[in-house]
């Protein structure tokens, strides 16, 4: 706390892990404490209020929030008024155990209880009393509410919360509920105001867009896409994530047809082989999931995949990394994102037999970024001497001189800067591409 000018401010510090459905819950979040006088603060030390939005996808992300809470210990030994809650998924999982493990947490959420967040945060202000909810059933969408966006030219804006389709080593069913659509006329107005605050960009997010709508059955993905592709002053419309389980050739047409509709599609495909497939319970075969991404790249020819993969699941041979090997060979994935299994309790995977050795899993690991890596650089290296069209960002991490931006299929490319404004479309001329990155000049 701090008065300036004869006025107190409340500064608020969050910490974020997870994936971008945290972010965008932390944004609404955001929006909720701003509502009852927090202002962002980047210092943990000037905090009058700290909060950590959670990630248990693996275990390492659950030790790295651990870890976090044991440093702020500290802080709230020499400032006992600061307040310290805890949200997210960990959350969900953990409740009272998280303030058994560390009483110096103040109170716990769970994911659905986002919009209550300022009425807890008041009662701990008056009380000091530690508050932990994360009751099931009730299925308030955290619509409407005031965001606070991290981003200045790209916004994410959630269309359906939850998952129904347990993938046998997956905790986020467990800790985020069953799927739950927001109305069309509400994300098509959050998109309006996203443009009419300067936004360029969005993305639309779901655990799997594709199921986008079953339940209130008022529109569909691909009549969302069109929906949003038709708002005025939208640049580029992006989503995750798409599962190949039901991924239609109508929302393969809407990406075809679309105006903003960016050609690139997160479809992660987890593992490249059958028996390893079904143990996961993810559905669709290799054989399917071929053929989905034969029409993909028939109908968007230009389009770039992008794959989420495991390694070290349960049962696991040399014959199965094999075969994961060579479909990842065939497919040729821009990039991917690559995992060891982790085994998540309470998941059926995770009481399976035959568990992979850790060793071996980090061989398998190594083996396979190894081999992406040399796919991913063999596709950019193709766009050499090519032009593409990039939404100016800002500058680059190490270099204020060198700017960077991303193409339509989200590629990284970075520029020498000459007057270039963030949100800036222009056209650079690839001249020495690179597995994670795309260097050129502007044209
Ligand atoms: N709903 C999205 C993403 C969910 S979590 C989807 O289905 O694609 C993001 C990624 O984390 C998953 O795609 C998966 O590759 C990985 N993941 C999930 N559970 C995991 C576990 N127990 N161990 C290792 N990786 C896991
Ligand atoms: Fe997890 Fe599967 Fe749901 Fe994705 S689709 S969140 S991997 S259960
Ligand atoms: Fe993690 Fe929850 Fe997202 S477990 S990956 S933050 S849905």
């Amino acid at each position: 706390m701090k008065v300036i000018d004869g006025n107190m401010h409340k500064y608020m510090k969050l910490l974020v892990y997870g994936c971008q459905m945290n972010v965008s819950d932390a944004e609404r979040m955001a929006g909720e404490l701003a509502a009852i006088g927090y202002e962002q603060t980047d210092s943990m030390e000037d905090a009058d209020l700290i909060l950590i939005n959670t990630c248990c996808v693996r275990e390492t992300a659950e030790d790295h929030v651990y870890g976090k809470i044991g440093e702020i210990k500290h802080l709230k030994q020499k400032n006992p008024q600061l307040i310290f809650g805890i949200t997210g998924c960990m959350a969900q999982k953990e409740a009272g155990n998280l303030i058994k493990r560390a009483p110096h947490i103040d109170f716990v959420l769970g994911t659905n209880k986002v919009h209550e967040l300022a009425q807890v945060v008041r009662e701990i202000e008056a009380e000091h009393g530690h508050v932990v909810d994360t009751a099931e059933g009730e299925t308030k969408l955290p619509d409407g509410g005031p965001v606070q966006r991290s981003g200045r030219l790209s916004a994410w804006v959630p269309i359906m919360y939850g998952c129904n389709n347990f993938c046998s080593y997956c905790i986020v069913p467990y800790v985020r509920g069953r799927e739950r659509s927001r109305q069309p006329e509400d994300i098509v107005k959050e998109v309006e105001e996203a443009v009419a605050q300067g936004y360029k960009e969005v993305t639309l997010l779901g655990q799997n867009v594709n199921s986008y709508g079953k339940d209130h059955k008022r529109a569909d993905f691909a009549d969302l896409l069109k929906l949003v592709d038709a708002v005025p002053g939208i640049e580029r419309v992006r989503f995750m994530t798409s599962h190949p389980k039901d991924l239609s050739d109508k929302v393969i047409a809407a990406i075809r047809d679309g105006k903003h509709l960016c050609e690139h599609i997160h479809l992660p495909v987890q593992y490249g082989s059958n028996k390893i497939l079904k143990a996961m319970n993810r559905v669709y075969t290799v054989e399917s999931y071929k053929d989905l991404v034969r029409r993909i790249r028939r109908e968007i020819p230009n389009v770039a995949l992008t794959t989420d993969l495991i390694v070290g699941f349960p049962g696991e041979t040399d014959d199965d990394f094999r075969q994961m090997l060579d479909f990842l060979k065939e497919i040729r994935y821009d990039s991917a994102y690559t995992f060891i299994y982790s085994k998540r309790s309470g998941t059926p995977a995770a009481t399976m037999e035959n568990q992979v050795d850790d060793q071996l899993k980090h061989e398998r690991l190594n083996h396979l970024m190894a081999v992406q890596n040399q796919i991913s650089a063999e596709i950019n290296e193709a766009l050499k001497g090519t032009v593409q069209e990039i939404m100016v960002e800002g500058p680059s991490k190490n270099d204020d001189a060198i700017w960077n931006g991303r193409t339509r299929t989200n590629k990284l490319v970075l520029f020498p800067h000459n007057g270039e404004e963030p949100g800036d479309f222009i056209h650079v001329k690839i001249t020495q591409p690179q597995t994670w990155v795309l260097k050129g000049e502007r044209v």
